[in-house]
């Protein structure tokens, strides 16, 4: 389906809801958020972006005089309590940022919020006269809180939720040119579909990351011992022959044979070198070498518009960590409008500061690369289109 040049177009904002003085109204909120573990087990919130990212719609909210409850998922529990994803750290975090919001318990610890089982979809909703869905970064889910409360209630995006739809959806419609999308990432398979999207969409494709290597072994390179998926190869070549300009690496920082990697204290051993084209037998590429980087910068800098997801190396293991930091200074000096999701760019770019020098970090990992490979029809954002309350026409 092709994108609406309106991205917004039917979807029910925060006043397209009935009077809220006095109204119970539940928030779904994606506070799915990195914990730190400290002395003795207590959990903190470790980043609290998609709290903060929720505020202003609960401020409104609550300058209504709405009775406002929140509830989210955090991580992955097996659809039943569990210690370890209790929401305190959350509950804790929140009544800071913004007290007068109750916050439920994790979603996830009853199996109907991910069967999406209707009877449970009654007892969420059952009291509240309002429902908004703040939870882009969950809007690529069919669970129970995302779709079913917009068939009974009244409902509405948040406002970081419609900013969102604005941006992703705007830059898929009619991007300042020269669009330029960075992809990273280690497998092939998981960025496969939003790749034939984009390249439909950009000027230039920059594939760096360890997916790189099965486009480089698609085109007849020797890639040594680096990642490969051999059943996208034929998706690879195709990509290659579709006529989009796509950069690919073309040095590469590589682990010897038998060489380990991975975070400090795991214990990463070996000699790191940086090898120009195909690699040797043995050897592992783990990060786009310097003249790759400032090929990738050079076409950063010229873009108009700038779409990152991923990251470039093994980052994790400082020694490949450089190639997704020069990207990430590339995107933050661009002038262009950029964009920047997933987790692993984001943290990337709050190591370096950068944070802020972007033009728009998406709350969304795999909901941003759902929105993109979708042009926009992600299961949350169709229910709220089809809620009662929605703008028709
Ligand atoms: C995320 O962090 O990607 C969202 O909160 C969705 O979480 P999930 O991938 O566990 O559904
Ligand atoms: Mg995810």
């Amino acid at each position: 389906m092709a994108p609406d040049p309106d991205p917004l177009r039917g979807i029910p904002l925060l006043e397209d809801l009935p009077p809220l003085e006095g109204k119970r109204v539940l928030v779904r909120a994606d506070f799915n958020v990195p914990l730190h573990i400290g002395v003795r087990g207590r959990a903190t919130v470790a980043d609290d972006f998609r709290i903060t990212a929720a505020l202003p719609t609960l401020r409104h909210l609550l300058d209504e005089g709405a009775e406002v409850t929140a509830a989210s998922h955090l991580g992955r529990p097996a659809g039943a309590p569990d210690p370890r994803w209790q929401m305190d750290p959350v509950r804790e975090r929140l009544e800071t940022l913004c007290p007068g919001v109750v916050l439920m318990e994790n979603l996830r610890f009853d199996p109907g919020e991910k069967a999406n089982d209707p009877a449970f979809v009654q007892r969420l909703i059952a009291g509240y006269d309002a429902y908004v869905d703040e939870a882009f970064g969950a809007a690529h889910r069919t669970h129970a809180s995302i779709v079913g409360p917009p068939q009974f209630l009244p409902s509405a995006a948040g406002r970081r939720f419609a900013k969102e739809i604005e941006v992703l959806g705007g830059i898929l419609c009619a991007p300042a040119r020269p669009f330029v999308a960075v992809v990273g990432g280690a497998k092939v398979a998981d960025k496969l579909e939003v790749l034939k999207v984009l390249a439909t969409k950009v000027d230039t494709l920059i594939v760096g990351g360890g997916m790189a290597f099965t486009f480089l072994a698609a085109q007849g390179h020797h890639i040594g011992d680096s990642l490969c998926d051999e059943t996208h190869l034929d998706d690879c070549r195709a990509l290659l022959d579709s006529g989009v300009r796509i950069l690919l690496p073309t040095d590469t920082r590589a682990l010897e044979p038998g060489g380990t990697f991975g975070p400090e204290g795991v214990g990463p051993r070996g000699s790191v070198k940086v090898i120009e084209g195909d690699l040797p037998d043995g050897w592992k590429g783990l990060d786009i070498g310097p003249d790759t980087a400032a090929e990738f910068a050079a076409a950063i800098a010229d873009a108009g518009t700038v779409l990152w997801n991923g990251p470039l190396g093994a980052f994790e293991d400082r020694r490949f960590a450089g190639g997704t930091r020069v990207v990430a200074q590339a995107v933050a000096d661009s002038t262009g409008f950029s964009v920047v999701g997933g987790g692993d760019s984001a943290s990337a770019l709050d190591e370096l500061g950068l944070s802020d020098k972007v033009g728009y970090l998406s709350t969304g990992g795999g909901a941003s690369l759902s929105f993109i490979e979708s042009e926009g029809h992600l299961p949350g954002i169709d229910a709220l289109r089809h809620a009662s309350n929605a703008p028709r026409g």
